[in-house]
């Protein structure tokens, strides 16, 4: 067996971005009311000549860069989105676009917790010794499937990417601290991108063809999910590392609001000054968010390296699940 460092990361979103403001000309709403329930000022928004592929390339060539290897030694990509360019994948174009021709790619989707899922996914195959090298993926453009008539929904999303590169190292350096991963489908219904069957006659039988309805949320329920079970899952990963709140340096939790980081941080005693939030300028990035905002105080030095950090990602299927590692 091995263990798992980290040894580069790096973002990407794109450079156009609207405001809370901007989104009165769509919905009845306002600024202090999408500040005050979500602390979220702005998104990040991708314009119709920007694709899900290029963004995770930028990001992933980031997190090269930062790492200094050469891409060929990159043994795995998995990229976590919901929003492919193709619903047969986009991993493999990644791998070919940052010129990583030895790297088998696949595509996972667990929604806004997609990240933490491909983190903990690579990891497994680093530490049984199957690879030595993995890039981690979390990207979405959410905007293109969200309801721009929806307030209760339209004024959350905005799109973006993150990438970690990940190496095996001897057991005695394993940085991947603990994790844990679950799921809850009885709660589905409460966050949906669905598709929508339309029945048509094919010959003698029937087919359904159709189309992805846009993004349903329940916000109270989801909200509730979130603040019990976040908790849950994040000291139960702590107890496993054994370690306790006291021995984090910083909480990242997906970024979906302000008022859920709050309350998760406050249910485990953790002060304000060590959680991370970067919801203010981007909006819930869905997998993205979580290696966005690392990669953010990562690169303003704020994340040192040696420090304990303790991740967290929930979100449709539901899934939700921590990782505690070491920078
Ligand atoms: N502007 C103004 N008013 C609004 C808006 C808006 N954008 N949206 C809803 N309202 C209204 C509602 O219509 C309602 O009015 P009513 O009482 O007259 O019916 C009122 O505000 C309160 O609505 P609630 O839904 O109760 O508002 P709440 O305080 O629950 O906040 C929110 C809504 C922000 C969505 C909250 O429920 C939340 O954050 N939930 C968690 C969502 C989340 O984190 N999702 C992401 C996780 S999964 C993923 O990332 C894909």
């Amino acid at each position: 067996p091995f263990g798992v460092n980290f040894i580069g990361i790096g973002a990407a979103a794109p450079p156009v971005a609207l405001s809370n403001h901007d989104l009165t000309a769509l919905v009845e709403t306002s600024d202090e009311w999408i500040q005050t329930r979500t602390g979220i000022c702005q998104r990040r928004i991708a314009t119709p000549d920007i694709t899900l592929t290029e963004l995770a390339t930028t990001a992933a060539q980031n997190a090269i860069t930062q790492a200094k290897i050469d891409p060929t030694t990159i043994d795995l990509i998995i990229l976590a989105t919901s929003t492919p360019d193709d619903l047969f994948g986009s991993a493999s174009l990644i791998q070919s676009k940052i010129g990583a021709s030895h790297a088998v790619a696949f595509d996972l989707t667990a929604a806004c917790s997609g990240f933490i899922f491909g983190l903990v996914t690579a990891s497994q195959y680093l530490q049984t010794g199957t690879y030595r090298r993995a890039l981690v993926i979390g990207a979405d453009i959410l905007s293109r499937w969200v309801d721009w008539t929806d307030r209760r929904t339209c004024i959350l999303f905005g799109d973006g990417a993150g990438a970690m590169i990940l190496d095996a190292a001897p057991t005695n350096e394993n940085a991947l601290l603990g994790f844990e991963l679950r799921s809850d489908g009885k709660l589905n219904h409460h966050l949906t991108l669905a598709f929508q069957p339309e029945p048509q006659a094919l010959v003698h039988t029937k087919i359904a063809q159709g189309k992805y309805q846009p993004i349903y949320m329940n916000g109270q329920e989801i909200y509730r999910f979130a603040v019990t079970q976040v908790p849950e899952v994040i000291t139960k990963t702590l107890h496993r590392a054994n370690l306790t709140a006291a021995d984090m340096d910083w909480l990242v939790l997906h970024q979906a609001n302000q008022r859920i980081l709050d309350s998760v941080a406050q249910r485990l005693e953790i002060p304000k000054e060590k959680v991370i939030s970067n919801l203010a300028n981007y909006g819930n990035t869905s997998a993205a968010s979580i290696p966005l905002a690392l990669a953010e105080s990562i690169n303003q030095g704020k994340i040192k390296p040696g420090h304990v950090i303790a991740t967290a990602g929930f979100g449709a299927g539901l899934t939700w699940g921590s990782a505690i590692f070491r920078w």
